[in-house]
């Protein structure tokens, strides 16, 4: 699929996938964790944000949430009213070097080809105070798909391999990377990746 037919995937399916998520799962817990690792009243990006009830929602008050598909944003427009929205790739975030302390990224990178990740990392560090630090969902296969009947539609999934994305992370200079794994909203467990950037 072209970044057009992504993009499209998504604009059908964020209803869905936002109907269909399990509430309950333990990944959001985690951002607890993040937050207690930034300054206070940290500004925090949260990249694929969708409909944004997992994630932006328990971000501070202010915070930003990213998705290219519109349909995302408005429903996330509904769900946190107090966050600021920008509709754009991963791959090319309008926003200035160091102008953020921390990032959450949940489920969201793997729907980038697998050639394009390393430039949202390098994005991710551009973007983050040096010290910042990334909360992200830690594909473990080595895949590069399309699903047929995802959701009711068709959506494109790609990782490198675990350990080619930590090898990634630590390119674009994250350090001190930790993992943990959570339930997440599908019924299943994912592993989370914290990083810090580099000072
Ligand atoms: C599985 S959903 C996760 C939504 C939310 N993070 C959550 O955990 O509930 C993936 C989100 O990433 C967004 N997305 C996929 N590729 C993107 C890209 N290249 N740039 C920006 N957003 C993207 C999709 O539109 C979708 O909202």
């Amino acid at each position: 699929m072209d970044r057009n037919q992504r993009r499209e995937a998504w604009e059908e399916l964020s209803q869905t996938y936002a109907e269909r998520r399990d509430p309950t799962g333990t990944d959001a817990d985690l951002i607890d964790d993040l937050l207690a690792a930034l300054p206070p009243d940290p500004l925090v990006l949260d990249v694929g944000c969708g409909d944004g009830a997992r994630t932006l929602a328990n971000l501070p008050s202010g915070s930003l949430g990213l998705d290219f598909a519109r349909e995302g944003l408005s429903l996330a427009a509904e769900t946190v009213p107090d966050s600021r929205l920008l509709q754009a790739d991963m791959t090319a975030i309008p926003l200035a070097e160091g102008s953020v302390d921390g990032i959450t990224a949940y489920y969201a990178v793997f729907h980038v080809p697998r050639d394009r990740q390393p430039a949202v990392y390098r994005e991710f560090a551009r973007i983050l105070q040096p010290g910042g630090t990334l909360l992200m969902t830690l594909p473990s296969g080595r895949f590069q798909t399309v699903r047929r009947g995802w959701m009711g539609g068709q959506m494109f999934f790609a990782a490198p391999g675990r350990q080619e994305t930590l090898a990634q992370l630590r390119e674009a200079g994250f350090t001190d990377l930790r993992t943990e794994t959570a339930a997440d909203p599908l019924g299943s467990s994912s592993e989370f990746v914290f990083g810090r950037l580099e000072s």
